[in-house]
């Protein structure tokens, strides 16, 4: 057992971790955030995309105790204290880019770091390659790119999200 301590969507958390644990289990066993899933064995899914230090990872393919003093942001993490959405969660929907909700907090963190890391613009082609390492049983994957468009000039202030 190893105590490690992060920073979990802005709060200092500890846990006691066996050092074979990975970081999935513990934001879903430890700590409850169990928005972040688990949809394989093999690295492809994504279903288990969060950000650690404002990088797309998936969680289920790193150790906990590799996250000792790393900022973790999980979808939990995502929604303003006034309780708004984020762009990204606000556009999903708009959009219609989920169905059985599986996958989508995966594809949600994996989107916002596409788009955080390309601030010239995202063309589809870049968007679709982009979510490569996401996959969805539900969706065909057209609205989540259509999403993600939408999304990009949001998250740039290039245009206010539209008030419903
Ligand atoms: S659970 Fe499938 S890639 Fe992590
Ligand atoms: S919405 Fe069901 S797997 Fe993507």
């Amino acid at each position: 057992m190893a105590q490690i301590s992060l920073t979990v969507n802005g709060k200092t958390v500890s846990a006691d971790v066996e050092s074979r644990t990975l970081l999935v289990e513990m934001l879903r066993d430890k700590l409850h955030l169990t928005g972040t899933h688990v949809g394989c064995d093999t690295s492809q899914c994504g279903a288990c995309v969060v950000q650690v230090n404002g990088m797309s990872v998936k969680a289920c393919t790193m150790l906990a105790v590799q996250a000792e003093g790393a900022k973790v942001l999980t979808i939990e993490g995502l929604v303003n204290e006034d309780g708004s959405l984020h762009p990204m969660q606000e556009m999903f929907r708009e959009h219609h880019a989920l169905q059985c909700g599986y996958c989508t907090p995966g594809m949600v963190m994996s989107a916002i770091d596409l788009v955080n890391s390309h601030p010239e613009g995202l063309t589809e082609e870049q968007i679709r390659h982009g979510l490569e390492g996401n996959l969805c049983r539900c969706t065909g994957y057209h609205n989540i790119v259509k999403a993600i468009a939408a999304a990009w000039p949001i998250m740039h202030n290039k245009v206010p999200m539209a008030a419903e």
